[in-house]
Order: C-alpha cells, then structure tokens, then sequence
C-alpha cells in the first residue's frame, strides 16, 4: 500500500518510519503511525493513520484516527472491531480523548463510530462538505 503513485515501496516505509518518529515533517504536522492489518496472505484488510497527539491548532478541525478498509472486506464488521485496536494503540500514547471526523454522509462510518459509543462533538462545514467530528474518552 502506498499514497503516492511516484513512490517505490521502500521510500514509502522510510517516509512512514520518518513519520512515526517526528522527524522531516512539514511544519503544522506532529507525528503520526500507520498500522494495518492484514490477511492470510498478507494484503492489507485495514489501515489506519493515528496522530500522536493534537495540537490546539489542529484541534479545531482534525482527528487523531483515520482507518479504511479495502473495498472487497467492507461490509464484513471488520471496521468496527479494527476501531477498537486502534483506540488501544491510541491509549498506549496516552491520548485520552480520541478525536474523529467524517462526512456527514458518509453512513458506513457514522455507523462503526456510533456503534463504539462514539459521541458528537461539532459539526462544521469544509470545502462544501458537513463533516462530524466524534469524540470517545479512553
Ligand atoms: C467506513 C468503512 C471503514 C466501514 O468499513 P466496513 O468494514 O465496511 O464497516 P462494518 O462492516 O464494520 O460496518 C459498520 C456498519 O456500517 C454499515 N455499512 C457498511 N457499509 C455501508 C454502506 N456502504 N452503506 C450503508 N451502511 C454501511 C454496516 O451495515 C454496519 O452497520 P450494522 O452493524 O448496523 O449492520 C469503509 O466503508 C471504508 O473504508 N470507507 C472508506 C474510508 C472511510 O470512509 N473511512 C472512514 C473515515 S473515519
């Protein structure tokens, strides 16, 4: 899995690794870690970006957790479960509220968040879309 297209598998582990660590980051961004799980033949079922933590600055309209599952596992409750691992990896850096948006129509998501007892925390409109912001205390 990589998010670049230019980018070979190897730059993609270092930049992760560069990531995780703080290090070569653009200015506003604090670090973060990617983890995935993956099946049986290890390809990627799921992943997920944690922020290690926010500053107030980014309080205001990001998230600590991102995660996707691939588009042939969905429907499977894999999201809702892989949430909860996340959150764990989230107490092991001591953040005790976990931040999350998605759009507000964005149904598969609000339904793997409300079901881990997520609450709403604000809703704001970016580039022409209603995001929700989440909130779960750890
Ligand atoms: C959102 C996402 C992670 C959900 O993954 P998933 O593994 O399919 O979710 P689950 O199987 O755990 O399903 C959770 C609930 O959403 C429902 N659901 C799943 N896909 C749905 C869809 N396309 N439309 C409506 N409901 C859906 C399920 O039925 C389930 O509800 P239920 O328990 O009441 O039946 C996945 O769709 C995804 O990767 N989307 C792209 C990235 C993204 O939007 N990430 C979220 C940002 S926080």
């Amino acid at each position: 899995m990589k998010f670049r297209e230019e980018e070979i598998y190897e730059t993609f582990l270092l930049r992760i690794q560069d990531q995780r660590e703080g290090k070569n980051l653009k200015p506003w961004y604090v670090p973060w870690t990617l983890y995935f799980i993956v099946d049986k033949d290890e390809k990627v079922i799921w992943w997920s970006a944690l922020r290690h933590y926010l500053t107030p600055e980014l309080l205001i309209h990001w998230w600590h957790i991102w995660h996707g599952i691939k588009p042939s596992e969905r429907w499977k409750w894999y999201a809702t479960q892989a949430l909860n691992l996340a959150l764990l990896e989230a107490k092991k850096l001591d953040i005790d509220k976990v931040m999350l948006t998605c759009d507000k129509s964005n149904i598969a998501s609000a339904r793997t968040i409300v079901k881990n007892w997520w609450v709403l925390d604000s809703e704001y409109i970016h580039e022409w879309v209603m995001i929700q912001k989440r909130r779960i205390n750890i």
